[in-house]
């Protein structure tokens, strides 16, 4: 993807909202962070919950099926489900915390633009 490709519109996205959009068959998640928006995989890197169903707070998206919590800046994992303990280390064994992919927006008029997938978080 190396062009602005229009996503969907603003129509309907109040701060501190989601909004599911698809290009093709890929479902994405368009958030809007006061006057600033993020675009990201519609689908959680764990288990695929829908994440325009999820929550948003500031930057952070929580998944709504095990909460795990993404930085839509950059799609980096501050949170791999909300299991603790066994069930957590367990988990990860099966299933890697993997971050999400977030990609360049860009808005014209009521317009949203989708563009190419920004580059993963660096692993700390
Ligand atoms: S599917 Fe999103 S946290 Fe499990």
């Amino acid at each position: 993807m190396e062009d602005f490709i229009p996503l969907t519109t603003t129509e309907g996205l109040e701060a501190g909202g989601l909004k599911a959009a698809s290009l093709d068959d890929h479902e994405m998640v368009v958030a809007r962070v006061g006057d600033d928006y993020y675009i990201a995989d519609g689908r959680c890197p764990h288990m695929g919950g829908h994440l325009p169903e999820g929550t948003l707070e500031g930057t952070t998206l929580t998944c709504p099926r095990h909460h795990s919590q993404f930085d839509l800046r950059d799609g980096h994992v501050i949170r791999w489900t909300d299991w603790q303990g066994a069930t957590l280390s367990i988990a990860k064994l099966l299933r890697h915390a993997r971050p999400l992919r977030t990609y360049a927006v860009k808005i014209e008029g009521d317009q949203i633009l989708v563009g190419p997938e920004k580059a993963p978080p660096v692993a700390s």
